[in-house]
């Protein structure tokens, strides 16, 4: 029996560190386990020009532990007023890494994303030009379609139309939820991506729903039947170096998740890897959780592999505290449902 794993340290492809005394708070989660996060700019106001992305990725390293060893990677929120040579020049400084399409409307803080996709053409192709991947969260916003739907009409109106209309680019399926995401991304080709997180692997739609509402795994996209869960776990686990982990770890204070209309995310910073282990554990393939985590992102971004490495430990199972306190008010963290054996020990 397996019972130690050392594996290159993971990155997190799609983080939600959030600002002021949230930030300070929930940095050191990620910073303990993560080499790199892509960090959402979906910040009230959102985070639109080099120069905010600046400021943005100042404070986050400030936020940091002393001694952390941890990168942020920043993101621009895509608008229909983005400017492609500004965007174009905090690439080239590497000052940012990616840009973040929101379908306005899709989800939280969201209201300054795109809603005409041909006003946003140009810096599409100039992001094709340049090799600067686009984030899309992949969910159309028509009040008319079925809210378990909108991933897949996504793919079919929005995001299949725009790849053809501009070739190069590259881009990654965010946080994919369907089986229709899976193979949509399957088929796509070496620049075509896919990010999956931790709670879609773990909870289906019933887990939400049934028995009593459970507000802390409500996020979006919304969970959804449990043969598309079953998908996700085969992509996740198969190797293919289309997918990789985007923990979509997205901290909401119980005061806002605990509403008549309730804020979506679910807080997996903390737990993440424990979680990932048994899910591998589970499906026999243990020895694939450092491509899922730390080798086939890397290798989208066309970013270095990191060197350093951690170790997983089996053992009894770990207490996770259930909520970490923030000067907002505490956070409560993703409940996997499941003992957790593995722990990060190294
Ligand atoms: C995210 C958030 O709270 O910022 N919420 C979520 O449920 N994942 C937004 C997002 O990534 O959709
Ligand atoms: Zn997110």
């Amino acid at each position: 029996m397996t019972d130690t794993l050392t594996i290159k340290t993971p990155d997190d492809w799609h983080l939600h560190l959030r600002d002021g005394a949230m930030l300070r708070a929930v940095a050191a989660e990620s910073a303990r386990h993560f080499a790199r996060a892509i960090i959402m700019p979906n910040l009230v106001p959102p985070v639109v020009t080099g120069a905010h992305a600046a400021e943005y990725r100042d404070r986050i390293l400030a936020a940091l532990p002393e001694g952390a060893d941890f990168t942020p990677l920043m993101t621009l929120y895509l608008t229909e007023d983005t400017d492609p040579d500004d965007l174009a020049r905090a690439h080239a400084d590497g000052l940012i890494t990616a840009v973040k399409l929101y379908p306005a409307g899709a989800t939280t803080n969201s209201a300054s994303g795109v809603a005409n996709f041909d006003r946003v053409r140009p810096v599409l192709e100039k992001m094709a030009e340049i090799g600067c991947p686009l984030c899309v969260h992949g969910e159309v916003t028509d009040s008319e379609i079925d809210i378990f739907d909108r991933e897949a009409v996504f793919i079919e109106r929005v995001l299949d139309p725009i790849r053809r209309a501009t070739p190069g680019l590259r881009v990654v399926m965010e946080h994919i939820t369907t089986m229709q995401g899976v193979e949509y991304a399957s088929e796509g080709g070496p620049e075509l991506g896919a990010t999956i997180t931790t709670h879609h692997l773990v909870i289906n739609r019933n887990h939400i729903l049934a028995g009593g509402i459970k507000p802390h795994y409500y996020c979006l996209p919304v969970a959804k039947r449990e043969e598309h869960r079953l998908a996700l776990r085969r992509a996740a686990t198969s190797g293919d170096p289309t997918f990789f982990l985007g923990t979509d770890s997205a901290p909401h204070t119980d005061a806002n998740k605990l509403l008549p209309c309730g804020c979506a995310g679910c807080f997996t910073a903390t737990n993440t890897l424990s979680i990932l282990a048994e899910v591998f554990e589970a499906e026999g393939t243990l020895d694939r959780l450092e491509s899922f985590t730390s080798i086939n992102g890397p290798k989208f971004y066309r970013l270095p592999m990191n060197e350093k490495t951690i170790t997983l430990t089996k053992g009894d199972p770990v207490e996770y505290p259930s909520h970490i306190d923030t000067d907002d008010g505490p956070v409560t963290m993703f409940d996997p449902m499941m003992p957790l054996h593995w722990r990060v020990t190294r």
